[in-house]
């Protein structure tokens, strides 16, 4: 067995983060008059921007925000952790959670999952990507570092999560839980290049999800 470090497997380089909002994110936010969204792990900002065009006060939130930030009168940013921050009650239209949950272990993002729903209006949106059990980072280390790979999750020599993956079809189990409607669910490989690994893939997971219930 060829025993590789996590570096060298494209662990420890951040992902980059989005220059304008993708598709699926252009076409899953409603244009409103008024409302109020997040961003969570927003990076660039640049689907926070676009959030605020849409007619949202848009909060754009990431422990390490990539400066310069855009700048529009319905945007805001804040530095601060997903896992520790009060996202309140009933208190979003749109939350927004793209490529961030990789970063986390799986039961933060559990937790995250549940006080996202939480802080959700009746019939808001929640629109999110992932990294899914799929990912040839996950499949690369299991055959290459077993002894790092604990389920879903891989690990550091000391044992902390250093990347969690969602399972398949965690997303539309989660959902069901909690009726929240799925109005769009797709599972893809896709293709990303960035340095120094050039050319690889990821298996993303895209869920667009409506909280069950009529506005107050
Ligand atoms: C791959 S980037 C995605 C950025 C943006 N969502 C996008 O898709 O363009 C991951 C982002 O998650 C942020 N992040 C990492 N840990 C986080 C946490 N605990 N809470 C909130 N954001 C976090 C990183 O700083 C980084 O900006």
């Amino acid at each position: 067995m060829i025993s590789r470090s996590l570096r060298e497997l494209g662990v420890n380089v951040p992902f980059p983060s989005f220059r304008r909002a993708p598709r699926f994110v252009r076409t899953h936010v409603p244009r409103v008059s008024s409302g109020r969204a997040v961003d969570i792990g927003c990076g660039r900002g640049a689907v926070t921007l676009h959030l605020a065009r849409a007619g949202y006060e848009a909060l754009g939130l990431d422990p390490v925000l990539q400066r310069p930030l855009p700048r529009h009168r319905r945007l805001s940013f804040e530095t601060g952790d997903a896992r520790h921050y009060d996202f309140g009650r009933e208190k979003f239209d749109v939350v927004v959670i793209l490529n961030v949950l990789q970063l986390l272990s799986n039961r933060e993002s559990q937790d995250l999952l549940d006080r996202v729903y939480v802080a959700l209006r009746p019939s808001g949106r929640l629109i999110l990507s992932g990294f899914t059990e799929d990912d040839p980072l996950l499949l690369d280390a299991r055959r290459e570092i077993p002894h790092l790979v604990d389920g879903t999750e891989l690990l550091d020599e000391d044992g902390r999560t250093v990347r969690g993956f969602l399972r398949r079809d965690q997303l539309l189990a989660w959902c069901e839980q909690r009726s929240v409607e799925v109005l769009h669910h797709q599972q893809m490989l896709v293709d990303d290049a960035h340095p120094p690994y050039g050319r690889h893939q990821h298996a993303l997971v895209r869920l667009v999800g409506i909280k069950s219930g009529e506005r107050p």
